[in-house]
């Protein structure tokens, strides 16, 4: 029995950072968008867990206990107490430490997969809180579509949003470190004198205009209002984001940021064509290592 779950990549279209916590976190007013651009992971029966990758970022995919893959599967089974055995398979397509929760995406997509393989039934309910203890991304790839993520980005509400939006993912030469992009974010609020902690920094909240244009499937209002707080961290660590996000811009993307942490740029465009030639402008330009044209919404991890 082998079982194939697909799982999508993220962006934020609204990223707001409140301050750190006492436990190393940041509140976060963080609206998830789903996009078709995905990994699929397999599952298969094995002694122990076993993991393997394929995909063009393979090389630089841990296969070890860190691997989020390999802890939902042993997380879910202690949670039953069953004994892992399984072989996952990772057939990567989503960039590596971009931005793009692809780490979080798979270990969400083997919750799903170890569930089915070894027949447990898991209640979804039980299945986020599972995913929410292995990161704070984790939840929103089990959920999928478009959803407001509270607190570290693990309590989810799912907006409504109509339509289908067109997006360009530049991907970069290297990743980004989660961790030391917050840490910038606390850098330059201290640097500018307005404090870190989350007693200096006002909780943030959705956009009310941001939420009208999902509702409305409006892809110019959308663009109007894209927001993230780590985009001018992520900058600072890797100045050469704001070249990517100009030749997006330049070649008519209507709305540019990068994506999450980072280093993935994401372009929003007005139709499905718009968005192939922003692609391909985007890998002329020189200022990426590639570009993919894909769309969502799209629904969170699901057995194939
Ligand atoms: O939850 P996850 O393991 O994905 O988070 C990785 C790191 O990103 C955390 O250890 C923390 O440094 C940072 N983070 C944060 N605030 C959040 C989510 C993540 O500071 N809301």
């Amino acid at each position: 029995m082998t079982v194939t779950v697909r799982v999508p990549a993220k962006v934020n279209v609204q990223l707001g950072v409140g301050g750190l916590r006492a436990d190393g976190f940041h509140d976060l007013a963080n609206v998830f968008f789903a996009v078709a651009l995905g990994d699929e992971v397999t599952a298969e029966p094995g002694e122990g867990v076993t993991l393997t990758c394929t995909g063009p970022d393979a090389a630089s995919v841990p296969l070890d206990d860190s691997n989020l893959a390999a802890r939902a599967a042993r997380l879910l089974a202690a949670h039953h107490g069953v004994t892992p055995n399984v072989r996952l398979h990772i057939a990567k397509a989503i960039p590596v430490a971009g931005g793009m929760a692809g780490g979080s995406a798979d270990g969400a997509a083997a919750l799903v997969a170890c569930d089915a393989l070894w027949g447990l039934d898991t209640p979804f309910e039980t299945l986020l809180e599972l995913a929410a203890e292995l990161g704070s991304d984790v939840p929103f790839a089990l959920v999928g579509g478009v959803a407001l993520g509270r607190g570290r980005g693990e309590i989810l509400e799912p907006l409504p949003v109509a339509g289908t939006f067109h997006w360009v993912f530049a991907v970069a030469d290297g990743g980004l470190s989660t961790p030391a992009v917050f840490r910038e974010c606390d850098r330059l609020r201290e640097e500018a004198g307005t404090g870190s902690s989350d007693a200096d920094v006002p909780t943030p909240d959705a956009d009310p205009a941001l939420l009208a244009a999902l509702a409305d499937g409006d892809p110019v209002a959308l663009a109007a209002a894209l927001t993230n707080d780590l985009q001018a961290p992520a900058i600072s660590l890797r100045p050469a984001l704001a070249e990517t996000l100009r030749a997006g811009t330049e070649a008519g993307a209507i709305g540019a940021l990068v994506s999450g942490s980072g280093p993935t740029c994401a372009f929003l465009a007005k139709d499905a064509e718009a968005a192939a030639a922003i692609a391909k402008s985007l890998e002329e330009s020189g200022t990426c290592r590639a570009a993919h044209a894909t769309y969502g919404p799209v629904p969170g991890a699901r057995v194939s």
